[in-house]
């Protein structure tokens, strides 16, 4: 980490919209530290892949937080905490980073059924984070793990509503359904943008835990007491579409703020700014 950081922000990190639902729960938490979003847009899906591809992206981007002149980082990604928290804290030592983990905790304390579901992605549901929680925090309950690939695409498509969607929503839920769980753990930072959808299908008596307002707590108490904030405009960048990433900021957040374009080096371990036209 820098020695002296002027003008300290929080860095928030995701493949792809799915760190707007945390950025949000920042933004309301803490509204006067300023934030920089990153989206690896080029390279969602970030579930599929194996977990030394998703190091090198998740290193590369925090390098770039920190010439940002971040003095926290937020894995604001389910995967991207499963596949490289604690890589990250030892590549990083003595920065602040604060990760995701699927939060089996809340939702086996509150289960009355005793039996709980977490939606998630491939790289998430096969992590040691979430066998080390669910041996601390479920050992009496019965987890129901649903691996949800599509539900990353339906969210950031936006497209929960047409009937093609909504099917799959369906399939994906059926299992929890079956096994009458009642609460269920949004485990990858995309669900809460589809939340609506997926309440229909399961009705009111079934609960959803999006651990973003937790995150921002966590972000708060990291958060160096000798660094003082001051408030300006949240910065976005994304791999992929600027224009895209700048309507959904719009549609999620209600924020207008410019997006600016980023891209990988030939060897994809270096972020690069695009000269502006
Ligand atoms: N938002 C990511 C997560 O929390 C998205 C998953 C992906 O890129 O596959 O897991």
């Amino acid at each position: 980490m820098p020695k002296r950081i002027t003008a300290p922000k929080i860095g928030v990190f995701d493949s792809g919209i799915g760190g707007l639902s945390v950025l949000r729960e920042v933004h309301r938490l803490l509204p006067d530290h300023p934030t920089v979003f990153v989206a690896d847009q080029i390279h969602l899906p970030y579930g599929p892949r194996p977990v030394a591809e998703i190091r090198q992206y998740v290193q590369a981007v925090t390098h770039f937080l920190i010439g940002q002149g971040c003095a926290v980082i937020v894995l604001a990604c389910n995967t991207a905490s499963a596949a490289a928290l604690y890589f990250l804290r030892d590549q990083f030592p003595g920065l602040p980073i604060v990760g995701m983990e699927p939060a089996v905790k809340p939702a086996a304390e509150r289960s009355r059924s005793g039996v709980i579901g977490v939606l998630s992605t491939q790289a998430t549901a096969d992590g040691e984070l979430y066998r080390r929680v669910r041996e601390r925090h479920a050992a009496r309950t019965q987890v129901i793990t649903v691996v949800a690939p599509e539900l990353v695409r339906i969210a950031e498509e936006q497209s929960q509503q047409t009937p093609a969607s909504q099917s799959i929503i369906a399939d994906y839920l059926r299992p929890f359904i079956q096994a009458k769980a009642d609460e269920i753990v949004l485990a990858c930072t995309h669900f809460p943008f589809i939340a609506g959808a997926i309440q229909d299908q399961l009705g009111p008596d079934v609960h959803l835990i999006d651990p973003a307002p937790a995150v921002a707590r966590q972000v708060a108490r990291v958060w160096p007491a000798d660094l003082h904030p001051s408030p300006e405009p949240a910065r976005c960048f994304t791999t992929a579409s600027p224009e895209r990433l700048r309507a959904m900021l719009h549609r999620l957040l209600g924020i207008i703020a410019p997006v600016h374009a980023l891209s990988w080096s030939a060897d994809e371990t270096t972020l690069i700014t695009p000269p502006s036209p």
